[in-house]
This record gives C-alpha cells, structure tokens and sequence, in this order.
C-alpha cells in the first residue's frame, strides 16, 4: 500500500479510537481512568487488540504499561529503537485528548509504516503509559519511569487515599515486585522518544496553527499538607476551647493563591482539600490539602517553594497545632532534543505552515524518558487552550495533521540519526 494510503487508513483508525477511548471510564458522569482502575483494565485491553492488529508484539507489564513493538530493524530486537508514545490514565473528569491522543497517534504511526511496509532501520514501538498524572499515588510518571530504567523502590511504600501502598497493590494483584525494580529497561540511552501531546494552552490557537514543537517544559513539585486539630461539638465548644485546623489550612492556602497572583510565571494550586470528618456539625479535626508548584526554572521554583514553606510554618506556629507537610514529587525543568525538535519542527512547516515553538506548562511523560534519551514532543492545538476538563477537544485535521507529522518526523528520523 502506498505510504499516503496508509496514513489515511490508520487515520481513520486513529479518529474512530479517540472516540472508543473516551467511553471507556470509572465513572459515568466524567471521564475517569486511573492506574489500576477497572476502566484502565479495559483501555489496555482495547489499546493491546489495536497494537496487535497493526503487527505489533504487544506485553504488558507489571505496572499495566502497554508496550507494541515492531521488530523491523534488519540488526534485530536489540537494535536502537525509536519509541512512540504518551499515556492512557486521566485526571478526574478529564478530557478525551490529554495522554489518549498521543498513545493512539502512535499506534497509527506504527501502522501506517508497517501498512506501507516502508524498510526501516530502527525498530518502532508504541507505549501506552499507565499512570502520568499521578492521581493514585500523587507520584506522576510511574509508568513512564518504570519502562525508562528510573522506578524507586521507595514509591513501592507510597499510599493511596485509602492508604494502600503501591507495593501491596502489586502483590494483591499478582504481579512481581521484583519485576517492577529489576526489568530491564524497555527506553534506552541509544533510543529516541517522540511524543505527541495536545498543547493544553492557548498559543497554537492564538497564532491560527494546528501544530508546533514543544522545547521546554517546566519545572514542577507536589506537595501535601495536613494540619491535626481535635474534633469537637459544634453546638456546645466555644472558640476559646476550640482546636480547629480548618481556619488555619485557609489562610495557607490563601498563601498559594497569593504566590500564584504574585508573579504571572508562577503557576500555584490547590487542587485537593480534605476535611476530616467532614460533617456539618464537627469541629474538624484534620484538614489536609495539596500543592502544584510551576515554574520555568528549577532554581525560581526552589526559591518560591522555600517562601511558601516559611509562610506555612508561621501560620502552624500561631495555631499550635501538629502540621506536617511532605513533598512527594518533584521534576526539574527539562529541554527537548534539537535535533528532534528540528526535525519535528521542519515536518510540522510542510504539513502546518507552522514553525511555533511552544513552552509547556503541564508536565508530560516526555520529562522524565528526557534523563535516559533524545526526547522530541509535537504540540497538537486545542481548543481554548483547555485541557483537565470534559471540553478539552481537537479537532479532526488537527489530528490527523499531527499524524502526518509523526510518520514524516520518524521516518526522517530512521534514514538521519
Ligand atoms: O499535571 C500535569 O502537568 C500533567 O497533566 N500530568
Ligand atoms: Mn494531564
Ligand atoms: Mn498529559
């Protein structure tokens, strides 16, 4: 089949799937699929058929990573290998674009190379990744830091909401922790990543383009707060007698808003608040919540992080009570390959008429396979910028633009590195 016939199979394809994708949730109100939720189960199993009918040999790991590869090189599996890829799990409510898009361009990339049976040099491969936003265990990049050689064993101990450990998730589900540390690495230093992602902000669409190149992405952190008081009668304890963490956790969380107004770089959030026992007529005893910390560079996100942290610690000195506050994630600022970039960015000029480099704000899979090899990340326009919501949302030609940018990008990439 000719190479454009192909790509216009695999498109469809690719269209038909975003759709399939975004029915498969937790939850029937919103899109939810998480790491080791039934609705994941089910993504990896439709992910699995997809790769397999595009001739891939699909496995899937311990963690539900789903990993197609197309042995094509003439050097054999071993050969330097050029991985596709993005991830499958999604925020809350989410949107049908963020992590889906990527995973599928990729299997149609795949497809439409091995459809036109186009010999390469390098073998393909299309990785669905498990957990990047970090939902379960507030420790993004799992999937993609496990298939890079970069899992911790200390994230084994890491808790969900309902305090079960990464690593009692793995033995209750049968898998082998062992392989979980162990594996070899599926991403190596002689491979080459590419990842296509929706921009989740305003600049493709402000500048009239479907397409660009990502060439930075900021430095982030996650931390988490709890402030111990002691539960009460709301009727009958007086403010004299009164423990109460909430009021305290408010004038914190004021402070995150503060530092997010404070510097238009800054990007600061509170996106999770837990009142406990949360019951109108309690004095709570425990309140914990979360913060996102953005910024462009490590070293400012350092500065403003250590600012926050003092402002908190004034406000637990006043009120006496036992706060506690972890970080449990950080990633420093990281810059896409130039050559990669260059490559993706000529492809989207031909295809786009767009030469548009973009920063990027939210983080991606792309950070952390960044430490182990070149990493190029093509930046797909959507619509107002949104993204983190059930209205995130590209269109068509946008997809499929971005389709015909990844076959070129890979296959120049094939013939030139
Ligand atoms: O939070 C982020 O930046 C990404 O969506 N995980
Ligand atoms: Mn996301
Ligand atoms: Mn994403």
């Amino acid at each position: 089949m000719e190479l454009s016939q192909s790509i216009d199979a695999a498109g469809l394809r690719l269209l038909e799937r975003i759709r399939i994708l975004n029915g498969v949730s937790t939850n029937t109100e919103w899109l939810e699929r998480t790491l080791f939720s039934p609705a994941a189960e089910a993504a990896a199993y439709k992910l699995k058929s997809w790769m397999e009918a595009a001739g891939m040999e699909v496995t899937e790991d311990a963690l539900t990573n789903v990993i197609g590869k197309l042995n094509c090189s003439p050097d054999g599996p071993d050969a330097s290998t050029i991985h596709l890829g993005s991830h499958y799990d999604t925020v809350i409510n989410g949107g049908a674009y963020d992590g889906a898009l990527g995973v599928l361009i990729a299997i149609a990339t795949v497809e439409a190379i091995a459809g036109a049976q186009i010999p390469m040099q390098h073998n393909l491969s299309a990785l669905a990744f498990c957990d990047e936003e970090g939902v379960r265990f507030q420790t993004t990049f799992l999937g993609s830091s496990a298939l890079s050689g970069q899992f911790e064993k200390a994230w084994l101990y890491k808790p969900d909401a309902l305090g079960k450990k990464l690593g009692q998730w793995l033995v209750d589900r049968g898998e082998s922790i062992d392989e979980v540390l162990y594996a070899e690495p599926t991403i190596r230093p002689q491979d080459f990543f590419i990842e296509s992602h929706i921009e989740q902000g305003p600049v493709l669409e402000s500048a009239n383009k479907s397409l660009g190149v990502f060439t930075k992405i900021a430095a982030q952190l996650r931390a988490e707060v709890e402030l111990h008081g002691m539960a009460g009668h709301a009727g009958t304890t007086p403010y004299r007698l009164r423990k109460d963490p909430l009021p305290y956790a408010s004038e914190m969380i004021l402070e995150v808003n503060k530092l997010c107004r404070s510097d238009e770089r800054v990007r600061a959030t509170v996106g999770q608040l837990n009142v406990f026992p949360n019951a109108s007529n309690v004095i709570p005893s425990r309140v914990t919540f979360t913060v996102d910390l953005r910024l462009a560079k490590y070293a400012d996100l350092v500065e403003a992080h250590e600012a926050l942290q003092s402002e908190f610690n004034r406000i637990a000195k006043r009120s006496g009570l036992q706060f506690v506050y972890r970080v449990k994630h950080t990633a420093e600022d990281v810059t896409l390959d130039p050559r990669l970039t260059g490559i993706l960015s000529s492809h989207c000029q031909r295809e786009a008429d767009s030469s548009i480099q973009v920063f990027s704000g939210a983080g991606h899979d792309s950070m952390k396979i960044a430490q182990v090899c070149p990493v190029g990340l093509l930046a797909v326009r959507c619509r107002d910028g949104l993204s983190h919501h059930p209205d995130e949302f590209s269109t068509d030609e946008d997809c499929l633009a971005a389709l015909k940018v990844m076959v070129g990008s890979v296959l120049e990439i094939d013939r030139e590195l």
